[in-house]
């Protein structure tokens, strides 16, 4: 990655060549973790399936699980001998070009089964075991071969029934409710999903690096998860087909993090370590930063997208919103609804604004003010115009200086060059990296909205700032299931957002909503401010409307306030489903900021303060719901303390039911 210091130089090396003159019957292959507690055993039984099977400190984690294909012309799970075994160690530190945490290690074994098909088809299956959790893909390392993929046979068969956290594979655009469920009474879900395991450990399995192949999803059998592709679409729905491959290919990695706490699970970073380093030379360009935006009175329905008597996008409120977060010294504003196209939702025009929308001067008055616009292109599904049109698109943006868009689809099934497609089919996972690819040429952030579910390609691509693929905040303003539960948000970091950064949009100000009665943000204002810590996303939206943040300017400071790039980050406390409490020091400066977040119950919070520097004063101040706030009938009740704090000292506060809390401490001069 350029900007980024490589610690240690990688210590790759060949630690065995193991020849078994293509044999089946080899002796078991195993690779272990660097700590030596995490062992995966490969194993070929008599009629030459593969298999693999993983212990973690001598307890078995998964039996002998499948692995493989059912490709057009002939099943790959089967008939394979193994043509050799090659191990190698890795070692090293690299820098994030933006993050939850500036540097990350990358310690694993690997081992590459190269395996030989009775049909002459090469496939090799590379291992990596990391102390915390293993991966795996497949690679056809052969040429000019074409293949079409039928299914996936990757299995994991648990040697106990875990219980699942999960949303069903057919949500849209992944926007649901996370629920708990045993193994065995899953349905097919979305990947990622985060598992409490019978010992009361965790797991996390997703994909990595997922790239040119549709997204994983699973069911269970069982005790055993099985992996189903999103398919290929024709006029008849559905087809057999999921991905068509030239080889020589490799998919995207499998991976599964172990981790004895819910503190270790959301501190591994695994899924990054298996995406390639930094393509994009010269990353200044990229910002992490805060926006607000012309977007939130949309939907409550006070503003609209489309021109007419309230539209929000004009050039006069573009400027007021410039001018608000210039003097809040909030880096971005977002409008929707400023191009044409809105009124039919058909043929949006990405470089044609309404009348009412001036965009030069709005641009030259960004510039003079200093605050950057977020463009905003929403494609209505018509993936396929927006992408033939990408270069004259971003080209008009990069004129007007826009270096941040946001994207929306908005239809799980798009239209790309292929026809109709769902989105996290092979096809939208084309049409996304596209969008990415070409962004970064013309120097363009991404916070992609209705996308296919992050696997770290943002350590690739760290112009894709963020993403949606998540049940947001905008629930709240027009859900006629009344909004997101309490506990909604007690679920995310340590399911969705394992994935990668969210759009969630937190720090809502102003609970009421006239216009569409009944709606209602389902929190305090405290526990929208601990949101802007326990979330975590580098472009992270304040999504009410300046005149609300003005209701609570007192409160509204720690908006300002709190970074959204990360030096070092810690799960402090928690339980899914229940609360969040996370420590994150900014990358600039040797500030802290903590934030808590609480479902339905009311709950005493104690924060231990030992992860600052010892024998340093920080300036604490605690903003708090107060003892008789409730999300339903007091969520504006909040206290701010300020006091003098060290290491040594722990602050102990009550978050209401629905409420939270956050900490800003400000390092004094160092003695
Ligand atoms: C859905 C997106 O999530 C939302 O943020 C956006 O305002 C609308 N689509 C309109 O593009």
């Amino acid at each position: 990655m350029k900007n980024s210091i490589v610690m240690k130089l990688a210590l790759v090396f060949i630690v065995s060549l193991m020849l078994y003159a293509c044999s089946s019957h080899a002796p078991l292959m195993q690779v272990a973790s660097p700590d030596g507690k995490t062992v995966l055993t490969f194993d070929l039984a008599e009629n030459g399936a593969p298999t693999y099977s993983v212990e973690k400190n001598g307890k078995a984690v998964l039996k002998p699980s499948a692995l493989g294909f059912m490709e057009a012309n002939r099943e790959l799970m089967h008939g394979f001998k193994v043509k050799n075994v090659l191990q190698q160690s890795h070692n090293d530190t690299w820098e994030t070009v933006w993050g939850e945490e500036r540097y990350i290690v990358d310690n694993h074994n690997e081992m590459k089964v190269r395996l030989l098909h009775e049909d002459g088809i090469r496939m090799d299956v590379v291992f990596r075991v990391f102390d915390d959790g293993f991966a795996f893909r497949y690679e056809f390392p052969e040429g000019r071969k074409k293949m079409t993929i039928l299914d996936e046979y990757t299995s994991y068969c648990f040697a106990e029934e875990p219980q699942v956290w999960s949303i069903p594979w057919r949500t849209e655009y992944y926007e649901g409710l996370w629920e708990k469920k045993a193994l065995s009474q899953l349905d097919t879900v979305c990947s990622p999903i985060t598992l409490e395991m019978a010992d009361g450990t965790y797991a996390f399995v997703h994909e990595a690096a997922l790239t040119n192949f549709p997204a994983e999803n699973f069911y269970a059998d069982k005790q055993t998860l099985h992996t189903h592709l999103t398919p290929w679409r024709n006029e008849n729905g559905d087809m057999d087909e999921k991905a068509y491959i030239t080889t020589p290919f490799s998919t995207p990695w499998r991976f599964v993090i172990l981790a004895p706490t819910l503190r270790e699970l959301v501190a591994s970073r695994i899924m990054l370590n298996l995406n390639e380093p930094c393509k994009i030379e010269d990353t200044s360009w990229i910002h992490p930063m805060k926006f607000i935006g012309i977007w939130w009175g949309m939907h409550q329905k006070s503003m609209t997208w489309e021109a007419g008597p309230k539209h929000g996008a004009t050039t006069k409120n573009m400027k007021k919103y410039l001018q608000f977060a210039h003097d809040h010294g909030i880096g971005g504003v977002l409008a929707e609804g400023w191009n044409l196209g809105w009124e039919t939702w058909e043929n949006f025009d990405f470089t044609t604004p309404y009348p009412d929308w001036d965009m030069d001067a709005i641009s030259a008055y960004a510039d003079e003010l200093g605050v950057a616009i977020v463009g905003h292109n929403e494609t209505g599904g018509n993936a396929a115009d927006y992408e033939n049109d990408l270069d004259k698109i971003y080209a008009y943006h990069q004129q007007h200086h826009i270096q941040n868009i946001k994207t929306g689809y908005v239809s799980p099934i798009v239209r790309t060059n292929d026809g109709l497609q769902w989105n996290k089919g092979q096809s939208g996972v084309r049409h996304y990296r596209k969008v990415i690819e070409t962004a970064a040429k013309y120097h363009i952030c991404i916070d992609n909205h209705e996308p296919v579910m992050p696997t770290g390609l943002q350590r690739t691509w760290p112009n894709l700032l963020t993403q949606e693929g998540v049940r947001g905040q905008e629930w709240n303003a027009w859900s006629q299931d009344g909004g997101n539960p309490c506990e909604h948000v007690t679920v995310l970091p340590f399911t969705r957002i394992m994935a990668g950064p969210v759009d969630y949009t937190p720090g809502v100000f102003n609970f009421a909503n006239p216009i569409i009665p009944g709606t209602r943000v389902h929190a305090t204002l405290m526990n929208q401010l601990g949101l802007f810590v326990c979330f975590y996303s580098p472009l992270q939206m304040a999504c009410d409307l300046p005149e609300n943040y003005m209701l609570h300017p007192d409160a509204f400071r720690f908006v300002e306030e709190v970074p959204c790039d990360w030096e070092k980050s810690i799960l402090l406390d928690g339980r899914i489903g229940d609360f969040v409490v996370f420590a994150r020091q900014d990358r600039n400066s040797d500030n802290w900021y903590v934030g808590g977040i609480t479902d339905e119950e009311s709950r005493e919070q104690t924060v231990r303060l030992d992860f600052l520097e010892a024998n340093r004063k920080y300036i604490a101040t605690i903003y708090r719901d107060k003892n008789t706030a409730d999300w339903e009938t007091n969520p504006y009740a909040y206290e701010i303390e300020t006091r003098e704090v060290t290491a040594a000292d722990t602050v102990s506060l009550r978050m209401a039911a629905g409420g939270g809390f956050a900490i800003s401490l400000a390092a004094t001069e160092a003695e």
